[in-house]
């Protein structure tokens, strides 16, 4: 008889873990510059109801599998479909799908820290020049920054799920918390701070259209960790006595909330740089705001708060990008992991030391694929262009299967495991859930009209790009 499976040690820490891996880079930049660009308040309106509608839905069905298997998603079809091949593809989707997401993830969570380390070393002025972010993440130094970042995400996860994960969670989440609230009351104190707090909340219908919702769409399913396996991995470390609905509605919360917040962050900051921000010139990926449009503005607080003041307030924002990114791509390795030591028994340590291998030796490569090396740099070539390695696991994982893997968990909790016993694994443990209108609507929303959007999304992705 092999060992108990782990759990969390309380439902607090495993909805601090579940934020944790839901709060990342993706609420502290990809919210912001999204909805400056996309309307404002009527973005953020769009966000929440597709938050509320189609993606809290989807992660009850995930948690509700795994809390419902006490296994990993791939162990998680094999077992409620046994001898199935089709299903068995979902299974491996859902974790090779978090195994790839988590190199590009890595490679972007190097350069954080890279960042941070720089800042903290006076070079504030340096990272503001606008060719210091290619030639940082062509020098060898990013190498150096993915040992460190390799090594704190092992120790955690090696530390397992509730010494691990669920500490790592219960410290870095209240921290992310402060810094970020204490940010933003600095930031709202600068002149023209207000400019920006308006741009991002007026709404602004007219800039809504086809792509711009099903942009929301997608920005709040990858907020939200889904089609990862993340959820169905955490939610099989979690006993029959867990409020599943109750600690997802937490959960959904929290991550909405921080988004949110993290947008009277980054706009005040960028409109009190320039109070005539033209939104078009935001850059309009994460990337680049990040690493090359925020620099300048934190360099710009110099005339007021000194260099120093200019470089503690960088640096604080930069660790709290920091924070959001370990705890999410610890949740994201987790997944692999958990299904590496399902399907053959090996211990956490072993299974970590052979993930830790691939996923740095796929890292190393996505890094060396801006220039560094021609093979990697131009690995590919579709849709018009050549891509990099690092182009390619964005394009097909990120952008492509995310959303087919939430459509087969939507599509497999229905109509092959059935929805009662669905409604039974959710019922157990939330008495308030059991016949609410809520549970009504997760029934009906996940067997009709949300696999419907998913496959919609899926079908323009593939459409838009590789044609
Ligand atoms: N929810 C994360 C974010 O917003 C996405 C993510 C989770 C990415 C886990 C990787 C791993 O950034």
């Amino acid at each position: 008889m092999s060992a108990p499976r782990e759990q969390f040690g309380s439902r607090l820490g495993f909805i601090l873990a579940a934020a944790g891996s839901a709060v990342g880079i993706g609420n502290m930049v990809g919210f912001p510059v999204a909805a400056t660009k996309n309307g404002g308040g009527a973005f953020l309106l769009i966000y929440a109801l597709f938050v509320a509608f189609v993606c809290l839905p989807v992660m009850l069905a995930e948690m509700a599998l795994g809390r419902n298997t006490q296994k990993d998603p791939l162990g998680s079809y094999k077992k409620l479909a046994p001898g199935d091949g089709k299903w068995a593809i979902a299974g491996w989707l859902s974790v090779i799908t978090p195994f790839m997401i988590a190199v590009f993830y890595t490679v972007i969570t190097v350069w954080i820290i890279g960042y941070l380390f720089h800042i903290v070393g006076g070079d504030l002025a340096l990272l503001a020049d606008p060719d210091t972010f290619g030639n940082f993440i062509n020098s060898y130094e990013v190498f150096i920054y993915m040992a460190v970042v390799g090594a704190i995400v092992f120790l955690i996860l090696q530390g397992g799920v509730k010494e691990g994960i669920e500490k790592a969670a219960k410290i870095l989440m209240p921290a992310l918390f402060i810094m970020l609230v204490g940010l933003v009351i600095f930031v709202l104190t600068l002149d023209n701070a207000f400019a920006g707090v308006e741009y991002y909340l007026v709404p602004d219908f007219s800039k809504i259209n086809a792509s711009v919702v099903s942009g929301a769409l997608s920005q709040a399913f990858f907020s939200l960790s889904l089609g990862m396996g993340i959820m169905i991995t955490y939610g099989s470390y979690l006993g029959r006595d867990n409020a599943v609905p109750g600690s997802a509605k937490m959960v959904a919360l929290t991550d909405t909330a921080v988004a949110f917040v993290a947008g009277l962050l980054v706009l005040p900051a960028v409109f009190s740089f320039n109070p005539n921000t033209n939104t078009a010139e935001l850059s309009d990926s994460s990337v680049g705001m990040i690493f090359t449009f925020l620099p300048k503005i934190f360099l710009a607080l110099q005339t007021t708060i000194g260099y120093t003041g200019a470089s503690i307030v960088a640096g604080l924002f930069f660790l709290l990008v920091f924070f959001a990114a370990i705890t999410s791509l610890v949740s994201i390795i987790e997944v692999p992991n958990a299904a590496l030591m399902g399907e053959t028994g090996m211990n956490r340590k072993k299974a970590l030391v052979i993930l830790g291998v691939l996923i740095t030796l796929l890292a190393v490569l996505s890094s060396t694929s801006f220039g560094m090396l021609d093979f990697t740099t131009n690995f590919v070539h579709y849709a018009n262009a050549d891509k990099s390695v690092f182009d390619v696991l964005v394009d097909v994982f990120y952008d492509t299967i995310l959303p087919l893997n939430g459509l087969l968990v939507c599509i497999f909790v229905i109509y092959r495991w059935k929805r009662a016993r669905f409604n039974a694994e959710l019922d157990a443990g939330d008495p308030a859930y059991k016949g609410s209108l809520f549970e009504k609507y997760v029934d009906f929303s996940l067997g009709t009209f949300i696999p419907v959007i998913l496959l919609l999304v899926f079908i323009n992705t593939v459409a838009l790009k590789y044609f």
